[in-house]
């Protein structure tokens, strides 16, 4: 299944790797629904794209507004065949730092956006799919964004990290109870890619990251996800794993 066929939901779709996603499907026809919580950049992306990206605010963590905005998306393409799970927050801090102990509010935020709006984003697509008629024995593609932090996490990425890892954990389970439907579930784990998540770090950490990457030693490169998601939706053999795209970088 091409990305021309590609009906698609995408959560965090508005910047980043979500949005080159979005833009990659729809430059070669077809159709991708942003699911963000960002309005101004949601609305740019559909400007450039009015006839194969609409955009629908939605906090992913939130259980009403992801069913919703999924129903949304598949009665106005017909249906829907991807899913791509791209909204994250970093959430960077220690459990015990100078400031006091880490708040439950912010570990929990983290794990709600990135981990809770991966499995409401999964439940949500997975519904509707399973109905799908198959193509090639095929009803639909579910990729989530993990990180290299599931495996390598950094001082200070406990909550990043855990929910990270956590993503890891789901493909398999998940890809076994959808075999059934003929539903594939992936995730990638990216190393360090230029998005506005990375925009603010300072100059001397950048080039202190790059240095760490053997090759190649430079940030990727937001359409290299969006070529591996398409790489992904096009091979049926991939399916329960996850995929390092980080250029052999290990974090330290
Ligand atoms: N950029 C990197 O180096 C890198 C590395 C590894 C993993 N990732 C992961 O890739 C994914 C995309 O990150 P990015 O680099 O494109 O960052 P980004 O900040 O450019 O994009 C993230 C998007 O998620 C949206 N978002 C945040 N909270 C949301 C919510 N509650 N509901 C809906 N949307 C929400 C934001 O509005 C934004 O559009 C994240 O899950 C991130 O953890 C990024």
């Amino acid at each position: 299944m091409s990305f021309k066929n590609s009906l698609a939901v995408i959560s965090g779709g508005a910047s980043g790797l979500g949005l080159s996603v979005a833009k990659r499907i729809a430059s070669q026809g077809g159709k991708a629904a942003i699911l963000d919580v960002n309005e101004e950049q949601g609305a740019k992306a559909v400007a450039e794209h009015s006839n194969n990206i609409i955009f629908i605010k939605t906090d992913i963590s939130q259980e009403d507004q992801v069913d919703s905005a999924v129903d949304q998306a598949a009665a106005k393409f017909g249906h829907i065949n991807l899913a791509v799970g791209c909204a994250g927050i970093l959430g960077a801090g220690r459990l015990i730092s100078k400031k006091g102990p880490m708040a439950l509010d912010y570990f929990q935020k983290v794990v709600d956006i990135n981990l809770i709006g991966s499995f409401l984003l999964t439940r949500a697509a997975a519904r509707h799919m399973q109905t799908n008629t198959p193509v090639n024995d095929q009803r639909g593609v579910i990729i989530h964004t993990a990180s290299i932090a599931a495996y390598e996490g950094q001082l200070g990425q406990v909550a990043y990290s855990a929910t990270k890892s956590a993503i890891v954990g789901m493909m398999l389970p998940l890809a076994r109870e959808f075999a059934q439907f003929g539903i594939r579930c992936m995730a990638i784990a990216p190393g360090t890619f230029e998005t506005q998540m990375m925009a603010g770090v300072p100059e001397e950490i950048r080039t202190k990251l790059c240095a760490e990457i053997p090759f190649p030693s430079r940030f990727g490169y937001a359409d290299e996800f969006a070529q591996m998601v398409e790489q992904i939706n096009d091979n049926q053999m991939l399916n329960g794993s996850v995929i390092r795209l980080d250029g052999a970088a290990r974090l330290q």
